[in-house]
């Protein structure tokens, strides 16, 4: 039986999506069936970081409202063996989808997949109480930026009272040299709540910026030290 992992952020730009894509690429990479399913309903970016936008027939949607059924909604990812992708609709969801929907699209998920990792809406809207309907696990991106830490702290309240305790974060997009000179939250800065549930950190690299401009996870990139990065946490994450 597999997992669900969904990915969710206070702010938008913390780098959700970039991080789905790539976790689930390297996942995929090391031997795991993996689906990754966009739940950014309206605002959806998954399928371009993964060079899949050309691809999608079916939504998410499709399958929860039973106009079509999981497999026809599941897309193979060109180039990681594993990888499968499930598309945002491109309208906002009328309100016919709950989380008990979302649930069951899940438990039949991981029927087949060890991983399905949900990219959620940023904040705590109706949006993420959907995508959170079927959440094993939960991990947050925050910025090193005093706002973006303070709204991580609300959310992972949020998600608390709903039942979900399994709760980690990944630091995203941080510049050393902004943070060495006291114009960035240090890490020693960031609470000790969020700090002691840290699997990640990801520096802020303009060729990050290059993978998801050109649809090619950043993860292809053999060799360098992104890709031993999101390696580290990766094997972090399979031991949740
Ligand atoms: N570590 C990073 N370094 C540089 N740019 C990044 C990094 N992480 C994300 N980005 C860029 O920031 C933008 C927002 O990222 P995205 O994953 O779409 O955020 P979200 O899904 O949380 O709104 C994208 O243009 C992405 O390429
Ligand atoms: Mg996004």
């Amino acid at each position: 039986m597999g997992k669900t992992i969904v990915v969710a952020s206070g702010k938008g730009g913390t780098g959700k999506t970039m991080f789905t894509a790539n976790l689930g690429a390297m996942l995929a990479k090391k031997g795991s069936r993996v689906v990754l399913i966009d739940m950014d309903t309206g605002l959806r970016n998954l399928d371009l970081y993964l060079g899949l936008e050309n691809n999608v027939v079916y939504d998410v949607n499709d399958v929860l409202s039973g106009m079509c059924r999981i497999k026809q909604a599941l897309i193979k990812h060109k180039t990681f063996e594993g990888l499968f992708f499930m598309a945002a609709s491109p309208k906002p969801d009328e309100g016919e989808i709950t989380p008990l929907h979302m649930k069951v699209l899940c438990n039949k998920l991981k029927e087949s997949f060890d991983y399905v990792i949900i990219d959620a809406p940023a904040g705590i809207e109706d949006g993420l109480i959907i995508a959170l309907g079927g959440a094993d696990k939960v991990i947050l991106t925050i910025t090193p930026e005093f706002a973006a830490i303070r709204d991580c702290e609300v959310m992972s309240n949020h998600i608390k009272a709903l039942g979900i305790d399994n709760i980690h974060y990944v630091l995203n997009k941080v510049d050393l040299e902004m943070m060495n000179a006291g114009y960035a939250p240090s890490v020693d800065e960031i609470p000790g709540t969020i700090k002691s549930g840290l699997i990640g950190i990801i520096q802020y690299d303009k060729n990050v910026r290059i993978s998801t401009n050109m649809g090619v996870p950043i993860v292809c990139m053999e060799n360098t030290y992104i890709h031993k990065n999101f390696s580290n946490i990766c094997d972090r994450v399979v031991n949740l």
